[in-house]
């Protein structure tokens, strides 16, 4: 069988997820292609060889330009942090390689449109992380969706809590606390949690169509850990937004890393005119779907345990009743990207998906900065 050669870029959080779903994939998922951890790219050579050795990759390297010139390399896979997806993804598609790249796509939509007219003018094969869609629970909603369980909706409401961030002692900059440094993340919550929410709602209830919003940023200063010096915070640490979809329904969105006791409460409820249903990151399994026309004296909220082989994606698991996790979903989206991949086509999300999706976010930070509604560019 043909092998798939994977040059990973950025060994943190996100560059174990997406190594552990390489090795899984294949072992669970009947896939056209052998993926083979060919070489990992990062910043620190010490670090990076512990890495490769942990994983298995073949070699490694400090420095990502090396993966996109070698030849035996087919797939760029973009694990580091906001700021060098934009110069990557594109050298990388310039390559002809497929890329797959995290989320989000750019610091901002100008950053992304580039990407995604690189992308598509080399015809590779590519997708965005946007990882929760491929929640078994959550790909379910949108199957019930399809098959216009719901009829008309009228709401959708979404919201990412986290706590992390309040110590003011908390400095910013440097592996995994760039996400507080705004020149590397492009902004705060907004296009690190929304863009979750955001992406999801637009997959489930179409297109959105204007926006008001309002930001925070509650810690003004902090210290940088690459400077040493005590510096401006220029990201939003709390956002919320008011939404209209192109399906005329409306929407609330909030996301902060101020709610205390909250550590990654993404939660999404949908409301249509016969039915609604409800899903809940730390209990991931589960929706709560209540349906309309059920009969009346039988009527009530349904708790469904998305955990059989009748269900998106858990006939590749265990047996019925036992559950997967996080980890499953980057799976999911790997052997789903080969699937396509295999029929040269990309995989959505793809990057005009996230493209999309900063449209929104860039929407989100100008409305909170001009205190009106905005359009969403499209
Ligand atoms: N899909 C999700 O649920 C999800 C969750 C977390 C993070 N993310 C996204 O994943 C990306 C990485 O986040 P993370 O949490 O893994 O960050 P992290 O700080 O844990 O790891 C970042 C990695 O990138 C490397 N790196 C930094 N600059 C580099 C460069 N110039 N060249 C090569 N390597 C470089 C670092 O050495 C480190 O290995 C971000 O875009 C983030 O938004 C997505």
């Amino acid at each position: 069988m043909k092998q798939l050669n994977i040059g990973l870029v950025g060994y943190g959080f996100m560059g174990r997820t997406h190594s552990n779903a390489f090795l899984q994939a294949p072992r669970f998922f009947d896939l056209p292609y052998v993926p083979v951890l060919k070489a990992v790219a990062a910043r620190n050579e010490e670090r990076v060889k512990k890495f490769a050795e942990n994983w298995g990759y073949e070699s490694h390297t400090s420095d990502w330009r090396d993966l996109v010139n070698r030849k035996d390399v087919d797939l760029i896979d973009i694990a580091s942090p906001n700021d060098t997806h934009h110069e990557i993804a594109i050298a990388a598609a310039r390559a002809g390689k497929m890329v797959m790249c995290e989320k989000p796509l750019g610091r901002n939509a100008i950053e992304a449109k580039a990407m995604t007219e690189s992308i598509e003018q080399a015809g590779v094969p590519n997708t965005v992380w946007y990882n929760y869609r491929r929640v078994p629970a959550v790909t379910m909603i949108k199957e019930l969706l399809d098959e216009g369980r719901f009829g008309r909706i009228f709401h959708y409401r979404a919201k990412f809590l986290q706590d992390w961030t309040i110590s003011k002692d908390l400095p910013q900059g440097g592996e995994g606390l760039w996400r507080l440094d705004v020149s590397v993340a492009g902004s705060g919550v907004t296009g690190d949690l929304l863009a979750h929410n955001i992406d999801t709602a637009l997959w489930l209830n179409g297109p959105i169509v204007e926006v008001t919003a309002m930001t925070e940023t509650f810690i003004k200063e902090r210290t940088h850990n690459l400077t040493g010096k005590v510096e401006p915070v220029g990201i939003d640490d709390a956002s919320a937004f008011l939404a209209r979809f192109e399906n005329g329904s409306l929407a609330t969105f909030e996301a902060t890393r101020y709610a205390r006791g909250h550590k990654a409460l993404y939660t999404l409820e949908i409301n249509g005119e016969h039915a609604s249903a409800f899903w809940d990151l730390h209990d991931l399994h589960r929706i709560q779907y209540f349906d309309h026309r059920d009969e009346g004296r039988v009527r009530g909220w349904r708790n469904v345990h998305v955990t059989d082989g009748d269900q998106p994606y858990m006939k590749h698991w265990w047996v019925p009743g036992l559950q997967i996790g996080y980890e499953h979903t980057f799976t999911h989206q790997f052997a789903d990207f080969v699937e396509a991949a295999a029929r040269g086509r990309a995989l959505p999300p793809t990057f005009r998906d996230g493209l999309a999706t900063d449209r929104v976010t860039d929407a989100v930070l100008k409305s909170a900065k001009s205190r009106q509604w905005e359009k969403v560019e499209c």
